[in-house]
């Protein structure tokens, strides 16, 4: 099989790594890839929204399946276009991909289909969004509706908060039109975590759970980031709550989806919480998360493509994916100033001794190759070291070993990924 992996980060080096090793794969290409899947996979300089190029590369190279890695191309349509011209990928329709494109579109599949989640109200404009705060109270979330980098959801913790929130999103159109609607919830309380399943448009497959640490700081201090860490499996979300939130969230989403006639194939991935009345949806990505999609890959023992094949092709209903009893840590290394204002170019040594530690994968993210063959940073995020081991704790010892080998004074990361919360 030729496939086409579509994306630059962590996240799409995982996936190349874990696509390269399958006995099926004849040819591999990333778009448009770093210098770490170079090692693994043949990078074409194709950004991830130049669909109609990626199409044309696609045909021109007979690939038979594409992997898109972010969101971004997947609401754009890539999956429609791949179609069109008859190659698989495997990812959710422009409609489907509203799942995770539209808070509001996400809530009204969810009452439509009893899932669990924060109680929560649309508002076009921002007198009544105002008034809403005014009448509810905090804490309360408001969300942009559209996609927003990651940055449009605010947790508020005073009226004066919530209120900013509106007003940079519904007046100031901070996130363009991504802005324009917000939809303003209840704030849940609890452990969060992120549980991931492979559909096929009727059928999911679990691929597990991992939990993010999404703050940029030890201790969840400091501003919210793509992810500076991720373990798996989640400490307290044995895999009998899985396979309910499975029952619970995932699959009525997929018969809802259907039912209006926008069968969901792909990683659907769950934000939830483990609220007091139960795990509730957070919200819906459509992808891998970015680093949990790391620590997973670490831990499948199953040949991931045909999974991958199966989803695009509507046979998950028979597929059985197998998981080494491992645990698996994944530490984000960031330039520093990371994330409002990173400083790109500084030279980065001890790659290859870090991944030559046992039991360490090193992934790129934000790199390119210097002149002389040098790694440099080009990103906020810049790569992520993943330990695999019997149990967490040792998972991590191996993590921060390979972390501890790499000479980048210019880079960051979090200490305490993967320790006990208190
Ligand atoms: P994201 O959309 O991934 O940027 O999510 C932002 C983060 O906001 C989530 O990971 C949660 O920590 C938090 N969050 C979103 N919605 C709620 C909610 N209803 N209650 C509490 N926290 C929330
Ligand atoms: N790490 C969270 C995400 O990829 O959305």
């Amino acid at each position: 099989m030729k496939v086409l992996v579509v994306g630059s980060g962590g996240r799409e080096h995982a996936l190349c790594w874990a696509i390269a090793g399958s006995p099926l794969l004849t040819k591999l290409y990333c778009a448009p890839g770093n210098p770490g899947i170079a090692a693994v996979a043949e990078c074409v300089a194709i950004g991830v929204l130049d669909i109609a190029t990626l199409v044309g590369f696609a045909q021109d190279n007979a690939v038979d399946l594409v992997v898109p890695g972010p969101e971004a191309p997947l609401v754009a349509g890539i999956t429609d276009a791949m179609e069109a011209v008859g190659i698989a990928c495997c990812g959710p329709t422009r409609a489907a991909a509203q799942l995770e494109g539209s808070k509001t579109f996400s809530k009204e599949i969810c009452d439509a289909a009893s899932i669990p989640t924060a109680l929560w109200e649309r508002f076009d404009d921002a007198a009544s969004a105002r008034a809403f705060v005014n009448r509810r109270g905090v804490p309360i979330v408001v969300k942009a509706d559209g996609l927003a980098a990651g940055k449009g959801v605010v947790v508020a913790a005073t009226e004066q908060e919530a209120i900013a929130a509106i007003d940079a999103m519904m007046e100031q159109k901070r996130f363009g039109e991504s802005g324009s609607t917000v939809v303003i919830e209840e704030c849940l309380v609890g452990e969060e975590v992120s549980l991931f399943a492979l559909c096929d448009g009727e059928d999911a497959l679990l691929l597990g759970s991992a939990q993010d640490y999404k703050r940029v700081g030890d201790g969840d201090s400091g501003a919210n980031t793509g992810g500076m860490g991720a373990c798996s499996p989640v400490p307290g979300f044995p895999v009998k709550l899985e396979a309910a939130c499975l029952e619970l969230i995932i699959r009525p989403a997929l018969a809802e989806m259907a039912r209006r006639g926008m069968r969901f194939r792909g990683i659907l991935f769950a934000g939830l919480m483990l609220t007091g009345e139960g795990a509730k949806l957070i919200e819906f990505n459509v992808r891998f998360g970015d680093p949990e999609c790391q620590v997973l890959l670490a831990r499948m023992q199953s040949d991931l493509l045909p999974a991958l094949q199966a989803a695009c092709d509507g046979e998950l209903r028979d597929f059985d994916l197998r998981w080494n009893d491992q645990a698996a840590v994944a530490v984000v290394l960031a330039a520093r100033g990371y994330p409002e204002t990173p400083e790109y170019g500084s030279v980065i040594k001890g790659l290859d001794q870090a991944a030559a530690k046992p039991g360490v994968s090193v992934f790129h993210a934000g790199t390119e190759a210097g002149p002389d063959g040098a790694i440099l940073a080009a990103g906020g995020r810049v790569l992520t070291i993943c330990g695999v081991a019997p149990d967490i704790q040792q998972a991590r010892d191996r993590a921060y070993a390979a972390v501890d080998a790499i000479v980048w004074p210019e880079g960051f990361c979090r200490r305490d990924i993967g320790v006990p919360r208190p």
